[in-house]
């Protein structure tokens, strides 16, 4: 019988090319959800079950058949709908279901720098998983990318996006905070190889290139072919200008504690790369298309 690994969020963004690679290495894979309505690219081939936290049951009894967990839930700031406190109890709830279902390995995405201190909600939850994974008496890997990139990503697609709309671009501050983007598919590729890691690991996941933010803004702006002043900005003026455009976008464009995690370097480490597509090769690639369209989160969860 073939190996069956659980992917949570695979008809999702990093979660669709995990599953794309998992296919490709002839292992069946099976998804919790929350949208089990999204476009399936893999028809038949995947199988799909709701990520159902209100019944730890019913979610444990779905991961029985499976050896492995790749876990990629999250949200990605405080809303109406949903926050980070929900999503720590939610991750707590689903790794309980893994280790009852007889899960064999949690492969789980965290972030760069997590920390159960600190005062960004995004850090200091990613911080207490890892510490509740390590201490859940199963095998783990756990991933921490900086940031995403490659077709059809939200942040560096808007950032492109904001480049080509507004008359002058602006960095929060001076912009010397740095950034380590990875491509979503060598991102992907970490998650699967740690799948296949019999020891406990915890690897960075990060691309060739380091940029300063204001680096990378200026990087875009010479791929696409774009020549604006970039301006330094207070923080709060550049949060008020991401306001405006997720009222015009009806979307959450960037929150005020994403910008304070960039400025404090949170999305960058000191270790060796462990993507190899680099962003300006990639952005070369997709000049024509990178940010000619806005990306929206929130329509992304309709
Ligand atoms: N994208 C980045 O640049 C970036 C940077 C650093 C870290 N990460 C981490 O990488 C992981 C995967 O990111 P991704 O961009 O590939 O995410 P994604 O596909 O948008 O979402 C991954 C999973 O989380 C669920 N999810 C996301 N937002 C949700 C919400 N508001 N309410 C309920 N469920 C939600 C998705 O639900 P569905 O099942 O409905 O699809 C899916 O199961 C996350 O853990 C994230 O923290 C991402």
């Amino acid at each position: 019988m073939k190996t069956k690994i659980a992917v949570t969020g695979a008809l999702g963004y990093s979660g669709k090319h995990v599953a794309n690679i998992l296919f490709n290495n002839g292992l069946q894979v099976k998804t919790l959800t929350n949208s089990t309505q999204k476009p399936n690219p893999f028809g038949d081939k995947l199988e799909i079950v709701p990520l159902d936290f209100q019944n730890p049951d019913k979610l444990s009894e779905s991961l029985k058949d499976c050896t492995i967990l790749i876990n990629t839930y999250w949200v990605r700031f405080n809303h109406k709908k949903f926050n980070h406190h929900e999503a720590v109890e939610n991750t707590r709830i689903l790794f309980e279901a893994a280790k009852k279902a007889g899960i064999k390995k949690i492969v789980h995405v965290s972030i760069t720098n997590p920390d159960k201190n600190s005062k960004l909600e995004y850090f200091k939850g990613k911080g207490e998983l890892e510490d509740y994974l390590i201490n859940l008496g199963i095998s783990y890997s756990i991933v921490r990318p900086a940031v995403l990139f490659g077709d059809n990503d939200i942040l560096i697609n808007n950032i492109a996006w904001t480049i080509r709309k507004l008359p002058i671009m602006g960095t929060f501050g001076p912009g010397l905070y740095k950034i380590q983007p990875i491509h979503v598919e060598d991102f992907a590729n970490i998650l699967v190889e740690e799948a296949e890691n019999p020891e406990n690991n915890i690897v960075n996941a990060i691309g060739p290139e380091t940029f300063t933010y204001r680096g990378l803004i200026k990087t875009i702006m010479k791929i696409i072919g774009i020549k604006k002043p970039v301006i330094c900005a207070p923080p709060w003026i550049g949060y008020l200008v991401g306001k405006k455009i997720s009222k015009k976008q009806n979307d959450v464009t960037i929150t005020f504690p994403e910008i304070r995690g960039l400025m404090k370097n949170l999305l960058y480490v000191d270790t060796p790369a462990t993507g190899k597509t680099k962003l300006t090769d990639w952005a070369k690639e997709s000049k024509n298309t990178l940010g000619m369209e806005y990306a929206s989160e929130l329509s992304r969860r309709k």
